[in-house]
């Protein structure tokens, strides 16, 4: 049995006060919820806020992004030392805003991806194909060279913290959520791939999330199945009910 891992991403929303709000009504929320692990990964700045916030609960929070280097002249960038100084453990590589806006490649998802397991972190590395992509009939080989890639030269007792997300880009902000079943032959994929890569077992144990569009109302169909090992949410993990919700779907 995987554990469930229902991850938030707040990508540039809040400030450090809008975040103890969110934790402030969050929290007793699912204060008894113990079924899945539960993270939430706010803009850096409100790491020390939703930290100090979330202190002794069962919500664990994490970086949106990580830079491969410990440290250096690398202006806007943020290492995996700084991360941990604060106590931060989880954190986002590779999601496709970074690879659609910022430049982010296969290569530099590979850097950052080996730099978070080296130091112990559970990074959440995120694949998914465009709609141009699906269109075309790509899915599956967009899914396996971005895994290819992603893990190239890791192996699997580094990777053994690794969580995989998959999101369909075409299905993020939109409103547009993969089905159920087209969520899990993705997964499928996904986890052929890792099998590959990395042997039977450890793919047998990696926790594949579906991201794109999840809310309170698709979350326990999407959950349902057995390839989905849980979520990476946007915008529904916003507002502290209707994160809450998909965590108790
Ligand atoms: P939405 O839930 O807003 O579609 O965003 C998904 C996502 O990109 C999570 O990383």
């Amino acid at each position: 049995m995987r554990t469930k891992v229902i991850a938030a991403n707040w990508k540039m929303y809040k400030t450090p006060d809008q975040t103890r709000d969110f934790f402030r009504d969050f929290l007793p929320l699912v204060s008894d919820h113990t079924r899945d692990e539960i993270v939430v990964c706010p803009p850096f700045l409100d790491l020390p806020a939703a930290l100090e916030s979330a202190k002794g609960s069962n919500v664990a929070v994490g970086a949106q992004n990580v830079h491969w280097k410990e440290e250096g002249a690398f202006t806007g960038e943020t290492s995996v030392v700084q991360l941990v100084a604060l106590g931060i453990h989880h954190v986002i590589i590779g999601h496709s805003e970074r690879r659609q806006y910022f430049g982010e490649t296969d290569d530099t998802v590979n850097l950052r991806l080996k730099t978070a397991l080296e130091a112990g972190f559970t990074p959440i590395c995120c694949v998914g194909e465009v709609l141009e992509e699906r269109e075309a009939g790509a899915t599956d080989d967009v899914l396996r060279r971005q895994c290819t890639r992603a893990f190239h030269s890791i192996s699997a007792k580094k990777a053994a913290k690794l969580v995989v997300a998959y999101e369909p880009v075409w299905a993020i902000g939109t409103g547009k959520t993969a089905t159920p079943e087209i969520a899990a032959e993705a997964h499928a994929v996904i986890r052929h791939e890792a099998s590959r890569i990395f042997g039977e077992e450890f793919a047998s144990n990696l926790r594949i999330l579906y991201g794109g569009s999840v809310k309170p109302e698709n979350a326990s169909a999407l959950m349902g199945q057995e390839e989905i090992d849980g979520a990476l949410v946007g915008g529904a993990s916003l507002d502290a009910k209707s994160f809450a919700a998909i965590v108790k779907y």
